[in-house]
């Protein structure tokens, strides 16, 4: 069996990546490195990789054609995408390119394939907005986005159900919720809160610290894309959250990540960020009763592995 994954050099990628080779499966990837942020961390996991990746934008159609011919995959793993919330602000428009036009031509590539690949797209927990009800579920509504990225990861549920209703193509979104690990995003809050911290550099906390957030670790989302990707028998189109289920206060979050950095936090405490939400809260009973799903590590192991890597990466 062959996986296509699109965004292979990404963080969530590189971790899919190297479990589905150890499972066993044919793996294929394309990424276009683009440089949202660092390159050289996106080439550091691809070398690791071995595997072809193509090095394509999937807004490409012609390349992403050629690509689907080639390697004629039986799923596709899509998680090549914009992301982040706030940088929708001031970049809208890489949003609507990559995120929707490069969906449409996911889509169009299953479709048209000589044999139509089952089509796994990350979704996000941020479909959810300003929901207050916790935890959030997958049948709650999600109508009311706060971000142009949360709006454009509705549009790919959308996208999705309309391919699977006229065309009979099985898509399955996977709402994540805050992944972070080893060879994390730079861009994202533990990054830069351990930036900040080993400079001795005040770090920002927005809302004052009163946020809660359900940080997932990425072996327990990899877990969760796997068994999605490996079961037989699901629905033509479906919508499951992958969390940890356990929402942390950010400020218990800093206090751990800065006893496994070894440093005393400064922090700087800011107002709420447009765009942020103040919770995210997954409830994974979907997931649990449909795969078997359930995530193991908590912030307390698994903040330390990844703050052990940062300082190993980053060469502290
Ligand atoms: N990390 C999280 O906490 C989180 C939470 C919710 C949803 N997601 C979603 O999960 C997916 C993976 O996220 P990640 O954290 O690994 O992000 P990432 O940025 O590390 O990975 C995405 C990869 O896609 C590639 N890419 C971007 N635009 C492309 C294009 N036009 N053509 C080809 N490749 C392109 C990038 O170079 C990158 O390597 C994304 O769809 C993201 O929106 C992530």
């Amino acid at each position: 069996m062959k996986v296509l994954i699109t965004g292979s050099a990404g963080f969530i990628g590189f971790h899919a990546a190297q479990e589905f080779l150890r499972r066993g499966w044919d793996v294929a990837g394309i990424d276009n490195f683009c440089d949202y942020y660092s390159v050289q961390l996106k080439r550091a996991r691809a070398v690791q990789l071995p595997f072809a990746m193509y090095e394509n934008d999937i807004c490409d159609l012609d390349a992403l054609r050629f690509v689907f011919a080639e390697e004629s995959p039986d799923v596709v793993l899509h998680l090549a995408a914009q992301p982040g919330v706030r940088y929708s602000i001031t970049h809208p428009f890489v949003y609507q390119k990559t995120n929707v036009e490069g969906f449409l031509n996911i889509l169009e590539c299953c479709r048209h394939a000589a044999k139509v690949p089952k089509l796994v797209f990350a979704s996000s927990s941020s479909v959810y907005g300003g929901n207050t009800k916790m935890p959030f579920e997958e049948t709650d509504q999600v109508d009311t986005p706060i971000s142009l990225y949360a709006a454009t990861k509705k549009a790919n549920e959308l996208m999705a159900h309309t391919y699977a209703h006229l065309y009979k193509m099985q898509t399955i979104g996977l709402r994540f919720f805050t992944v972070y690990g080893p060879w994390y995003r730079p861009d994202m809050a533990l990054s830069l809160f351990a930036d900040a911290m080993l400079a001795g550099r005040p770090i920002k906390v927005f809302n004052h610290g009163d946020m809660l957030r359900d940080f997932t670790y990425v072996d327990d989302i990899v877990d969760g894309i796997v068994r999605v990707v490996e079961a037989d028998g699901l629905p033509l189109y479906d919508i499951y959250n992958i969390g940890n289920h356990r929402s942390e206060k950010l400020l218990d979050v800093i206090d751990v990540l800065a006893k496994a950095l070894g440093v005393e936090p400064k922090m700087e405490m800011l107002p709420m960020q447009a765009g942020d939400v103040y919770a995210t809260y997954a409830s994974i009973e979907k997931l649990h009763k449909a795969v078997g799903y359930e995530p193991k590590t908590t912030i307390r192991e698994g903040i330390p592995v990844f703050a052990k890597w940062y300082l190993d990466y980053h060469g502290e």
